[in-house]
């Protein structure tokens, strides 16, 4: 793909609520020690009732219309990457444009769980080879806690709610961010080790039976974290020798952040320090398809990407779907 693809604003919103591994140890049988030592998570953000995923992607939104100086007028699509949605209809997309004043132009969902920002990303690409002109809201926004069995131990503690935003356009922009390759893949014989099947045509909801066990994230969390080290490690090498690199040239790694030991696998995998890697883990958890972006947010804002750097970015999630792209600053 030929066109220039720029990001020239970035947004994330999480949410007030902070809780940490001491509240998680009140909920379900398990202790700040096992989950420090398992996944590296201190703290996650959880939505309150108030704060559906709709809401979450609108702060984003406006923060990453703010940074990049335009307004949602100036906007030509939306899309969406979520696995939890406010409902199945109307689209969280439809719902966002809505709020931001917004009609007529075009918006949807897309469902890639996890890796759904880079999936998003892609499909503003192809979309701007073929509108030039286009200025689209690309947003992750996720809350997972809605999908989680707050009774399972096994999951419930890896995940939180958050959102981040990003605005691409065709144009080059001083100060903007190329988006230089993506490279999208997916292996769906591998799917039933991470699921939500409750409430979809094959789980059918039955009016006035209790809501299961399926209605949430149920995972072989062993086999999820093997596939995720492979895939995403996989992928960063395959993008990189697409674009005749390698894992040194790069001067900033942001994996999804699932799991400390998963990130640490990965970089081992690359043969890269961890010094190269962005980790907010330790303070949201695992925010699904928010995850890339909130981190790109944050490391942008922070002060931790200066002009002239490369970033490449990976993330795994439900499907199995799994995604990597490079990023000129
Ligand atoms: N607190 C205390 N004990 C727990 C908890 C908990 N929260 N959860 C599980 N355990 C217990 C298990 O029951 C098991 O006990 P048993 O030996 O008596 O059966 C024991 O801890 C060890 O369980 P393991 O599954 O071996 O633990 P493991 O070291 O594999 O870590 C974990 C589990 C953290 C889920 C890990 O497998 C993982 O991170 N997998 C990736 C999952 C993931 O990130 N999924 C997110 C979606 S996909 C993505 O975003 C990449």
């Amino acid at each position: 793909m030929s066109s220039t693809c720029t990001i020239v604003g970035l947004g994330a919103h999480l949410p007030r609520t902070i809780i940490t591994n001491a509240d998680m140890e009140r909920m379900v049988d398990t202790s700040d020690e096992w989950i420090r030592t398992r996944t590296g998570i201190n703290t996650r953000h959880f939505s309150q009732d108030n704060e559906p995923c709709s809401v979450l992607a609108h702060q984003a939104a406006l923060k990453a219309l703010e940074h990049a100086g335009l307004s949602a007028q100036d906007l030509t699509h939306i899309f969406v990457g979520t696995f939890s949605g406010d409902y199945n209809l109307p689209t969280t997309a439809c719902i966002l444009q809505d709020m931001l004043g917004l009609k007529g132009l075009p918006a949807f969902d897309l469902a890639a769980a996890c890796s759904g920002f880079l999936y998003c990303l892609e499909t503003a690409r192809a979309y701007i080879a073929l509108h030039p002109e286009a200025c689209i809201l690309v947003v992750g926004s996720e809350v997972t806690t809605s999908r989680l069995n707050l009774e399972d131990r096994t999951t419930c503690v890896l995940f939180g709610d958050g959102a981040g935003a990003a605005i691409v356009t065709g144009q080059p922009r001083l100060g903007g961010i190329r988006i230089v390759d993506v490279m999208l893949k997916a292996d769906g014989s591998v799917g039933n080790l991470l699921t939500v099947h409750g409430g979809g045509s094959a789980c059918k909801p039955v009016l006035g039976a209790p809501i299961g066990p399926e209605y949430f994230v149920q995972m072989n969390g062993r086999d999820v974290f093997k596939h995720a080290v492979r895939f995403m490690s996989d992928i960063s090498i395959s993008l990189l020798q697409r674009n005749n690199l390698v894992p040194h040239d790069i001067d900033l790694f942001i994996p999804h952040q699932a799991n400390i030991r998963i990130i640490e696998a990965i970089a081992k995998k690359l043969g890269v320090n961890m010094d190269q890697v962005y980790v907010n883990v330790d303070r949201i958890g695992n925010t699904s398809a928010a995850s890339i972006p909130i981190a790109l947010t944050e490391a942008v804002q922070s002060g931790r990407i200066e002009s002239g750097m490369k970033v490449l970015l990976t993330a795994f999630g439900g499907g199995f779907t799994w995604a990597s792209a490079l990023l000129q600053f």
